[in-house]
């Protein structure tokens, strides 16, 4: 989600943006944002960087959605037309060893957004640690959506049904309950 300020955003009927594609959300317990963030810089940090301007690797990504979610295509084609117009900088690299580097690039005048979803469970616990302990020294906020289980919380409440959820956590406290894709959001009562 390289691009969060050039889409668009549907809660219930209620219209955040005017970008394609419009990511629509379930929101319960919270009051849908009016606005969209200002950013003036972006960088993604991945193992395997996709690069969308990349025929192959979009059609990588392409083969990854089931072929009958179709929504989901058209979504991924008007998301990678977003990002293709105007690409972020893209750096091959370790979650912990090399995000320092990456945020020292960022514009010092600019509130830095560390932002991660899917990934953490990819790593051991020690390196999910480390990664916290890293993103913890950075300045600005961190954002992370990931599995319940990938990181050390005090109990959550139960989640709203039996789908699997992630953990939607602002500087590491849970807020609230998502579904993996964006299509869900319970903030915790
Ligand atoms: C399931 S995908 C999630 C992609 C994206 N964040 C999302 O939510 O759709 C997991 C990604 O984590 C990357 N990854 C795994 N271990 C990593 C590490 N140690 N450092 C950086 N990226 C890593 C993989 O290359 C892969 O692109």
């Amino acid at each position: 989600m390289p691009d969060p300020e050039r889409y668009g955003y549907r809660y219930g009927d209620h219209l955040v943006g005017s970008g394609d594609p419009v990511l629509a959300c379930t929101a319960a317990g919270m009051t849908p944002p009016t606005g969209l963030p200002q950013v003036v810089w972006r960088a993604g940090l991945d193992l395997n960087p996709l690069d969308v301007t990349d025929p192959a690797d979009l059609a990588w990504l392409d083969a990854l959605i089931w072929p009958e979610h179709a929504h989901r295509r058209a979504r991924l084609r008007a998301a990678a037309a977003v990002v293709a117009a105007d690409p972020p900088l893209l750096v091959r690299g370790d979650l912990v060893d090399d995000l320092p580097a990456l945020a020292a690039q960022s514009p010092p005048d600019a509130t830095l957004v560390v932002f991660h979803s899917s990934v953490l469970y990819h790593v051991p616990m020690p390196r999910r640690m480390a990664f916290a302990e890293t993103v913890r020294g950075l300045p600005g906020h961190w954002i992370s959506n990931e599995t319940p289980d990938v990181l050390p919380y005090d109990p959550l409440p139960t989640p709203p049904d039996e789908a699997n959820h992630h953990v939607l956590a602002l500087d590491g406290r849970p807020l609230a309950w998502t579904r993996s894709h964006g299509q869900e959001i319970t903030w915790f009562t």
